[in-house]
């Protein structure tokens, strides 16, 4: 637990990570603050239902698994046109590139937009817990946060 926290805190402070403040994910909400609520709501689904993933795999592929770092609502000649599509390849990218990742990490982010990228679906209990926690989290911001 306390070392939860503690990775937790530390992924929220990056100043890499808080870059994602710039952008907007749905409605009003940045996607920095997209990527917090899909880290706790994970972090809480793992502890409550006793899921016993591993912590520091469910919070960094949380925290980076929307680290594609451009605002995709911009007009910019169809380039992000396949956005939902192409986003996870694109975070996992500059995750790597920024954080130097693991495979089990890499495959939370990966398969995160699961089902609509059907060929990544989710196999460990990591990424189905992000994918799931996005999809509740996303449908509450566009709902309510508009
Ligand atoms: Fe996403
Ligand atoms: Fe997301």
């Amino acid at each position: 637990m306390k070392e939860h926290d503690r990775l937790f805190t530390e992924l929220k402070e990056d100043f890499r990570i808080q870059k994602m403040s710039q952008y907007i994910q749905h409605g009003k909400v940045s996607t920095y603050d997209h990527c917090c609520r899909v880290a706790d709501l994970s972090s809480r689904i793992n502890r409550r239902l006793r899921l016993h993933a591993d912590e520091e795999t469910l919070l960094k592929g949380a925290m980076l698994h929307d680290y594609y770092l451009y605002d995709w609502h911009e007009k910019d000649g169809g380039t992000h046109r396949l956005h939902g599509f192409r986003h996870p390849e694109k975070a996992a990218r500059n995750a790597d590139r920024d954080f130097g990742i693991d495979a089990r990490t890499e495959h939370v982010i990966q398969s995160h937009m699961w089902p609509l990228t059907l060929r990544h679906m989710p196999r460990s209990r990591e990424a189905w817990i992000v994918c799931l926690a996005d999809k509740y989290v996303s449908l509450l911001e566009t709902l309510f946060e508009r």
